[in-house]
């Protein structure tokens, strides 16, 4: 059997790698290096000149961080993946690979907090602009791209008001104009949705959240689908199309073929930028990626019954969890993430933000921080933490109001998590 027709399990156990060559050790070990001898000049030379495969300096490729990288391109079905020190850096080169001062993108007004800074704080100043829409219309994101245009960003499951990209339909809209579709699946992972198998070009990641599970580090990757012709836009991609001055001249798009974004990552903007992770993030990430399969199952179950009970709770106003048949885009959620919603959902109790903070200080067993997608259940106030950088128009037009909760259901027994919220809904309504 070849390894594309593979069950996700197996591949999550036996793609990126097998064993030691030198030593047959199973365990995939953690190359501690900054750099790797050369057997001589020319092989330098060749490396360098990327004639040959091999590693020079960690920055650039890493053994443990490849072998984790490669069981993610083969979860995701993507052409090459390449990881980063978080979900930011992830962003920021993948930014910096496809645009330039004159271009833009067009992004979801309901993406991740930090998305939206890093363009309005950081890339805004060197002539990247953001054209926020809201990507449920699809109609909105192809009026809103232009000729400048050089990607549309959204996120699979918004962060936090849980609305479900119309993936297909947003693929089209952006194709029809030569972008790609760039898709945070940070929330429901290769696990539950494969972003490209809908016509997404390029899958964005912060991988300290599910892909990690474990709350114990940070990190980001971003995964080329293979599926976008840069060749056939030269003068939006001149990086990846053209010959590459900061290469040797080299032409990504002709060496690398399908992986031209994956390889312009690694040799050129993770060179020059930076980001790379350690092999110590890498080699947890890659152990992560073993029970990734099981856990989003046990996440999506947990989150049903969770986003369930507190539907039918009276001190509840509305729940938002793209499992419930009450959500709006359930239709699609059943299409795109026919295998689970995940642990993430939102809510709204009765009493507007005080009675918020009560039921938020009244939990025992679940924790209040600034995560997400831990094995372990959280809750969050966005407005005055993750989402607080943003105005209060900008949340408005989001359409996330000051009393949301974001609740991030975990591993533990479903009946122990309704209970801890059963009784601070209770201490809540007092
Ligand atoms: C959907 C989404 N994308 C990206 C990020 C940024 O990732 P990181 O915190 O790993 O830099 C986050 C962080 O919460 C997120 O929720």
């Amino acid at each position: 059997m070849t390894d594309k027709k593979r069950g996700f399990m197996t591949k999550a156990l036996h793609s990126g790698w097998e064993s030691d060559p030198a030593t047959g050790a199973s365990g995939l070990p953690i190359y501690a290096t900054s750099a790797y001898q050369f057997k001589d000049s020319a092989q330098a030379a060749s490396l360098f000149n990327l004639e040959e495969d091999g590693f020079i300096y960690s920055r650039l490729a890493n053994p443990t961080v490849k072998a984790y990288e490669d069981t993610l391109n083969a979860l995701e079905g993507g052409a090459g993946a390449v990881a980063l020190a978080s979900g930011q850096a992830a962003f920021a080169h993948l930014i910096t690979a496809l645009c330039s001062a004159g271009s833009n993108l067009v992004i979801s007004r309901k993406v991740y907090g930090g998305t939206l800074t890093l363009m309005q704080n950081i890339f805004s100043r060197f002539g990247v602009e953001a054209i926020l829409v809201d990507s449920d219309h699809p109609c909105q994101v192809e009026q809103a791209i232009n000729d400048d245009t050089r990607g549309v960003i959204t996120e699979i499951i918004g962060n936090p008001m849980m609305n479900v990209a119309p993936l297909e339909a947003l693929a089209r809209a952006s194709h029809r104009h030569g972008v790609p579709l760039i898709i945070d699946n940070t929330f429901a992972t290769p696990a539950l949705c494969r972003p490209i198998e809908w016509g997404a070009d390029v899958v964005v990641y912060s991988t300290t959240k599910y892909i990690s599970g474990n709350g114990n580090l940070i990190g980001g990757a971003v995964v080329d689908g293979g599926n976008f012709n840069w060749s056939e836009y030269p003068e939006k991609y001149p990086g990846l199309a053209l010959p590459d001055p900061s290469y040797h001249d080299i032409v990504f798009a002709e060496k690398y073929g399908r992986a031209a974004l994956a390889a312009k990552l690694h040799c050129s903007v993770v060179r020059d930028m930076g980001g790379c992770p350690s092999a110590f993030d890498a080699y947890l990430l890659y152990l992560s990626l073993s029970t990734l399969g099981l856990r989003m199952k046990r996440h999506s179950e947990n989150g049903l019954a969770v986003a369930k009970f507190l539907e039918k709770h009276p001190q509840v106003e509305w729940v938002s969890y793209p499992g419930l048949e009450s959500h709006p885009q359930n239709d699609m959620a059943k299409v795109y993430l026919k295998d689970g919603c995940g642990g993430m959902m939102a809510f709204g109790v009765k009493g507007g933000v005080e009675a918020g903070r009560k039921l938020v200080d009244s939990l025992s067993l679940i924790g209040h921080m600034a995560n997400l997608g831990q094995t372990r259940t959280l809750i969050i106030h966005p407005a005055s933490t993750t989402h607080g950088q943003l105005s209060t128009e900008q949340r408005a037009k989001a359409g996330l109001s000051d009393g949301l909760l974001r609740l991030s259901v975990g591993l533990e027994d479903a009946e122990d998590i309704i209970a801890d919220l059963e009784q601070a809904l209770s201490a809540a309504g007092k």
